[in-house]
């Protein structure tokens, strides 16, 4: 089941390029681009580094280790990498920001 979680200070994280962001128990990635947020996972599949000290071009956030390549949209890794990142998805309605987050049962018993 999906739960939207509103994105606290989405102002403030709109010019902080990467950030890691607690949402839902978890630690995800959150980021800023072409007029909208993007949510993904806080470690790089590849050798685990945290892809908060990455960057975000051409439609893909780019690990700072080895330089794979994610796509934001699908997850995917480039061609050759054989990995991919979860994406989770982002919303704005009603003048805020959300990310929806899949939640398990006792989450939601909890929640
Ligand atoms: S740890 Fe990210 S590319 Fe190697």
């Amino acid at each position: 089941m999906l739960h939207w979680y509103k994105i606290e200070q989405a102002e403030f994280l709109k010019k902080q390029g990467i950030s890691e962001y607690k949402v839902g128990g978890r630690v995800i990635c959150i980021t800023w681009l072409e007029d909208q947020f993007y949510a993904f996972s806080r470690k790089c599949p590849h050798a685990g580094a945290p892809l908060k000290n990455g960057w975000c071009e051409h439609g893909k956030v780019i690990c700072s280790f080895h330089r794979h390549a994610f796509d934001l949209t699908s997850g995917r890794g480039d061609p050759g990498q054989h990995n991919f990142i979860s994406i989770y998805p982002t919303k704005y309605e009603e003048n805020e920001y959300y990310v929806g987050l899949e939640t398990g049962f006792w989450q939601r018993l909890f929640s």
